[in-house]
């Protein structure tokens, strides 16, 4: 159904209205009495073997839909519904940001994937801070926190600490962006000198409360091997919770779609994505060690793929190309192959 109708309807439409489209029509027909309860009933199972309590954080199933999705919060009561395990709203900036100029979003049909250079769009941290107070599902909620575009790096580990201080009572986990391609400059946070700073300042200011809340750190899939040794060697020194790998990657080799998109300035998502992912988790997983927690995302079309980077190494999968591509069903199809996966280990 969803590929049948659902998807061309919304494939008429540029990304990003069709995007808004998803969220007006979830926010509408979720209104709706039984239509909720429906959707369980379809995308849902219940079985506590799905369950994953790793690193001070629990997860009802290990199936989560990824960050920029619902980039302020107005979704989460309802992707419940869809199945999800968890969600990680944002990234959310102190301050609200309009993001790059539109267009700014494509999709690349041929390749299974998407460009975006969405530039951290939102309405700030305290719009998100007043909707997560009406939180009524029992969805985990994973808190992604990046910075203002005007906020030079040097000045970067404010405007973190504002969003972590603003959210700490709301969220299950956070996750500190430093790996979106499309803010300038961002991703030079990755570097040993101020990601430790970065991470040890905003630890120091998490052990000010009991119970301290479970960070983790986003990267980019577009780092050296040696890179991503320091930063597993820096997530460890900093006692962080682990790792969501990866965001989208500037790499474009092996794309079929026509060049005036694949050329376009961006994070590349989906399929292309897949390879390049799995091989970061699996050299993060051995030098990160069992104990820290991986949340791997990056081209999960399939229960295939999801299983995949839990044999890389990731401990629970996020999805946000495959779940546009794919729809809904996937979420069950995955959740059914873990539980297969998990009896047959
Ligand atoms: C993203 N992603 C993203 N990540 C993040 O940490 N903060 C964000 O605000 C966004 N925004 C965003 C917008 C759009 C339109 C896309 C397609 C992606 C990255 C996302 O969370 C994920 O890491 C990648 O998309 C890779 O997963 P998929 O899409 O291949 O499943």
């Amino acid at each position: 159904m969803y590929k049948l109708i659902i998807r061309p309807v919304f494939f008429c439409f540029n990304p990003e209205k069709a995007h808004h489209l998803t969220v007006s029509l979830v926010k509408i027909f979720f209104r709706i009495p039984f239509i909720k309860s429906l959707f369980r009933k379809i995308y849902c199972i219940s079985d506590e073997r799905l369950a994953i309590n790793k690193a001070g954080i629990y997860f009802p199933n290990p199936v989560g839909l990824a960050a920029g999705f619902d980039k302020d919060a107005e979704l989460y009561n309802d992707f419940d519904a869809f199945g999800f395990g968890f969600i990680e709203v944002g990234t959310v900036t102190p301050k609200a940001q309009d993001g790059n100029e539109k267009p700014r979003m494509f999709r690349l049909k041929e390749d299974q994937a998407l460009i975006n250079r969405m530039g951290f769009n939102n309405k700030g941290v305290n719009a998100m801070l007043l909707r997560l107070t009406r939180r009524k599902s029992d969805i985990t909620i994973g808190g992604n926190i990046g910075k203002n575009k005007a906020t030079p790096n040097e000045q970067a580990v404010d405007d973190y600490l504002i969003c972590f201080k603003i959210l700490r009572h709301q969220v299950d986990y956070f996750v500190v962006n430093v790996s979106s391609p499309n803010t300038p400059g961002l991703r030079a946070l990755q570097d040993k000198e101020p990601l430790s700073r970065l991470l040890q300042q905003l630890q120091e200011e998490n052990k000010k409360h009991v119970p301290i809340k479970p960070i983790l750190l986003k990267i980019a899939p577009d780092l050296t091997e040696e890179q991503l040794v320091e930063i597993a060697e820096i997530v460890k020194e900093c006692d962080l919770s682990g790792v969501v790998a990866t965001n989208t990657t500037i790499d474009r080799s092996n794309l079929k779609s026509s060049e005036t998109i694949t050329t376009q300035a961006g994070g590349l998502s989906g399929k292309p994505l897949k390879e390049k992912a799995n091989h970061v988790i699996h050299i993060l997983r051995k030098n990160l060690g069992d104990e820290k927690i991986i949340i791997g995302v990056g081209g999960i079309f399939t229960a295939e793929d999801a299983i995949e980077k839990m044999k890389a190494g990731a401990d629970v999968i996020q999805v946000y190309s495959g779940f546009i591509y794919e729809g809904p069903a996937m979420v069950k199809r995955i959740n059914k192959a873990y539980l297969k996966w998990k009896t047959t280990m």
